[in-house]
C-alpha cells in the first residue's frame, strides 16, 4: 500500500519537521484507507499543514473525531459557547471585539507564547491537536514547532544516560504562575482543578516506538527527587537545546490553514504579536491521549 494517495501533493516545510498536504478535503468524511494514509504521513512528519481548509467548527470537530475522542479544555472561558470541544486560542472574544488587556482570559492566552505541549498537565496528555487559523496575523503570531525526537537523538550518550529514569512534575497551576500579573490576581480565570502529575523526561512514542524528550516548559515544576536548582538548570539546558532552529519549523499563517501536530514528540510556542490591536482567532480541537506516557 502506498503511504499516501497518489492525488495528494506533500511538500516538506523543514528538513526535520512539518509537511504541507494539498489535495485532500478535511470537510469530507474520510474512509479507512484515506485515514490510514493521513495517519502515516502524520507519524512521519509530526506536523501536517493543510492550506485552504475553510471548515466550520462542526466539520473541524468531525475531522478530529476520526482520530479519537476530543478533550474539553480546563479553561472554561476559552471554550466556544456553541461547541465545548472547540478551544478558542484567541485575543478576540465571541462578541467579535478584542479582549481587554486586563481580562484574565487575555492574560491566559498570552501564556501560549511560552514553549509547551498541550495538556502535559493531564495524567494522560493529549496525543495531538488540530488548529484552524480563522483570522491570522502577518506581523508576529507565527507558531513554532520543535521536533523532540531529533532533540533527544542528538544528545550525547552520557547525556542520555543521565536522563534515564528521570520524572518531571507537571501542573496546570504552574502555567498561571508564569504570568506575574495573573498569579497576583484574585480572579485568575475559571479552570477545572487538576492535581499535579508525574511524567517521564524521555518518553517512548506508542506508535513509532521512538524515544523523545518530553518537555513542556509551562507546566514543568521540577524533576522528582532532585534539588530545585539542579532540576531547573537541567530543564533549562534541555529546553535551550530543543528549541534550536535546526529542530524548529516556524509557521507563518494564512487564513484557513489547518495544522495537526503530535503532542507526543513535538512542542510549540507562538511568537509574540501586538495583541492589543491585532486580531487573531484560532480554533483548536484536542485529541485525547490513549495512555499515560511510557519512559523510554
Ligand atoms: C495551541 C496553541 C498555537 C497558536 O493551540 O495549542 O498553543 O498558534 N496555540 O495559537
Ligand atoms: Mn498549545
Amino acid at each position: 500500500m502506498p503511504s499516501q494517495s497518489p492525488q495528494w501533493q506533500v511538500t516538506c516545510r523543514h528538513p526535520l519537521i512539518g509537511a504541507e498536504v494539498r489535495g485532500v478535503s478535511l470537510r469530507l468524511p474520510l474512509d479507512a484507507q484515506t485515514l490510514g494514509w493521513l495517519h502515516s504521513l502524520w507519524m512521519k512528519h509530526l506536523v501536517l499543514i493543510f492550506p485552504d481548509q475553510s471548515i466550520s467548527d462542526e466539520e473541524h470537530i468531525a475531522f478530529g473525531r476520526h482520530f479519537g475522542e476530543l478533550e474539553i479544555h480546563p479553561s472554561v472561558s476559552h471554550r466556544s459557547s456553541t461547541n465545548k470541544e472547540i478551544y478558542r486560542v484567541s485575543n478576540v472574544g465571541e462578541d467579535g471585539s478584542i479582549i481587554e488587556e486586563r481580562a484574565s482570559a487575555w492574560q491566559y492566552i498570552n501564556l501560549s507564547w511560552l514553549w509547551h505541549t498541550d495538556s502535559s498537565f493531564r495524567q494522560i496528555p493529549s496525543k495531538g491537536s488540530i488548529l484552524h487559523g480563522i483570522e491570522t496575523t502577518t506581523n508576529g503570531g507565527h507558531t513554532k514547532f520543535a521536533n523532540m525526537y531529533a532533540a533527544y537523538e542528538d544528545l550525547s550518550s552520557e547525556q542520555k544516560h543521565a536522563l534515564e529514569g528521570l520524572k518531571v512534575i507537571h501542573d496546570h497551576d504552574f502555567i498561571i504562575k508564569q504570568s506575574k500579573e495573573l498569579s497576583s490576581r484574585e480572579d485568575k480565570g475559571s479552570y477545572v482543578q487538576l492535581p499535579p502529575v508525574s511524567h517521564p523526561l524521555v518518553q517512548r512514542h506508542p506508535i513509532t516506538g521512538r524515544p523523545s524528550l518530553f518537555l513542556s516548559p509551562h507546566t514543568m515544576v521540577c524533576i522528582e527527587g532532585m534539588p530545585e536548582a539542579s532540576s531547573r538548570k537541567l530543564l533549562d539546558e534541555l529546553i535551550a537545546h530543543a528549541i534550536q532552529p535546526k529542530y524548529v519549523y516556524r509557521h507563518i499563517w494564512r487564513n484557513h490553514d489547518v495544522i495537526m501536530w503530535d503532542n507526543r514528540c513535538t512542542m510549540h510556542s507562538v511568537e509574540p504579536f501586538d495583541n492589543n490591536s491585532i486580531r487573531r482567532i484560532m480554533h483548536r480541537v484536542t485529541l485525547e491521549g490513549e495512555a499515560a506516557p511510557v519512559a523510554a
